[in-house]
């Protein structure tokens, strides 16, 4: 049984540097995949309280919805559709300063203002996507990246 997260306060490196070993420890000796996306997803909430923090999985040609912190969410994303698919087919992170600026944004909220989405890749093919969304414009930057980037190398 984990025990609770250790939320620090600081600089968003530091409090990258301190969740990242808890991660760690969360998916250390458990290879059930619902789960451990479950608690990076509870991890990042808590830790950063963002407005939307959750995976989508590959299941054929379309991305579904998996585990996430914050309100209800689309299901089912196409490949090259939103900010997710377009992740998914261009193979890389995508980082949106302003949605409504971003063709082909999905709207699961109208709060949501800005997004990172990062590609969890498997033997080299992608498996599924990071999401994140804020309720501030450009909220996300390299740094997000970079450790959001390590946080799904770690997925067992
Ligand atoms: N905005 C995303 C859809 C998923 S929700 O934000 C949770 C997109 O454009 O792919």
């Amino acid at each position: 049984m984990a025990e609770d997260l250790s939320i620090l306060k600081g600089s968003k490196i530091e409090q990258y540097e301190s969740l990242l070993p808890q991660i760690e420890g969360l998916l250390h000796g458990e290879n059930n995949l619902i789960a451990n996306l479950a608690n990076i997803s509870a991890a990042l909430k808590e830790q950063f309280n963002w407005w939307w923090v959750g995976f989508y999985w590959v299941h054929e040609d379309e991305l579904i919805l998996g585990p996430f912190q914050g309100p209800v969410a689309c299901t089912r994303i196409k490949k090259g559709r939103g900010v997710c698919g377009g992740a998914w087919e261009q193979g890389k992170t995508l980082m949106v300063e302003d949605v409504e600026k971003f063709p082909g944004h999905i709207a699961c909220s109208s709060a949501s203002k800005s997004e990172i989405v990062v590609p969890v890749f498997k033997n080299g093919n992608i498996v599924g996507v990071l999401d994140v969304d804020s309720e501030l414009f450009a909220h996300f930057d390299e740094t997000d990246q970079l450790y959001l980037e390590k946080i799904v190398r770690m997925i067992p």
